[in-house]
């Protein structure tokens, strides 16, 4: 039988790495996609710069060129942002967005004639930031509520296509994600620069304690084959996990209560 063409952005490091490896490792056939070149023997890899609508467009066109079409998406192409609502710089706050959220539209609506002519599957990369509103990294979690919410609806309108879609939202994993994650500068009378110094410094500390993106990859590749596959599903330590599911369940005043030490405020 062919083997399975899964398309992976953000491939080059961390999670997306993860899941180059793991299901390179599991028989599929994986083009791994990001603005830095991945050579490896297990996996083609592919330059997508997920900012740019014709590099995006050129790079899903080659991969269905090359490899006959596309049976799954990953995208794990992001970035993160902190500082304060107030001071974060519109263009800065866009190009977030740009990233994390549009990046992905235009990966998926790329690769969406090939995935409803093969009744395809599509995993997205969220995070606990996508359903808990992090303080001083707002416009991270906007990012990711806005993938949150997008993909409720577009798994509507694939339904009868046939193409599944789940959001796959991690805790805290050990990855480049702390080194590439941009930081707007504090000025000497920022009324926010005490307050947002602790909770970033609690998430930096949290992310290099985290676990191996090796756990995230399996719960990917489990998902990939799940003959009903989850709309969501949390990833990382119980203790990160409860705190979706508190969100969830718990009034928001008990919640914000409850969570304030953790989010370092
Ligand atoms: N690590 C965590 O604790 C954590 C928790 C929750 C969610 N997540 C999410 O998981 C995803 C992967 O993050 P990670 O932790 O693996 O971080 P990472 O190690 O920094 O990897 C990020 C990947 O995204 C790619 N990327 C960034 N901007 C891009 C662009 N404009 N076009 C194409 N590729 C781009 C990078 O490749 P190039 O630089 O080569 O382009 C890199 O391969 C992100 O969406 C992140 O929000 C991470």
């Amino acid at each position: 039988m062919d083997k399975k063409v899964v398309l992976i952005t953000g491939a080059s490091s961390g999670i997306g790495l993860a899941c180059a490896v793991h299901l390179a490792a599991q028989d599929y056939e994986v083009v791994g996609a990001s603005r830095r070149t991945t050579p490896d023997e297990a996996w083609t890899s592919v330059v997508m710069d997920v900012d740019d609508d014709a590099s995006v467009a050129e790079a899903v066109g080659q991969v269905v060129r090359d490899h006959g079409g596309i049976d799954a998406v990953v995208t794990c192409a992001g970035w993160g942002l902190a500082g304060p609502v107030e001071t974060t710089p519109l263009a800065e706050a866009r190009a977030q967005l740009d990233t994390n959220f549009f990046g992905t539209v235009r990966v998926v609506t790329s690769a969406l004639p090939s995935l409803r002519e093969r009744k395809g599957r599509i995993v997205l990369m969220s995070s606990i930031g996508g359903v808990i509103g992090l303080p001083f990294q707002a416009y991270y979690s906007a990012s990711k509520f806005a993938l949150e919410g997008w993909a409720e609806a577009l798994a509507w309108e694939l339904k009868p296509h046939g193409v599944h879609v789940t959001l796959v939202e991690p805790g805290n994993f050990h990855t480049g994600f702390t080194g590439a994650r941009r930081t707007v500068p504090a000025d000497a009378d920022d009324p926010y620069a005490t307050a947002a110094a602790k909770a970033i410094a609690t998430m930096e500390r949290d992310e290099a304690a985290g676990a191996e993106p090796a756990g995230v990859a399996a719960v990917v590749a489990k998902v990939l084959t799940a003959s009903r596959p989850p709309r969501r599903l949390s990833v990382g330590p119980a203790g990160e996990r409860v705190g979706v599911i508190a969100k969830r369940l718990l009034p928001n005043r008990l919640f914000e209560a409850a969570s304030a030490s953790s989010l370092g405020v």
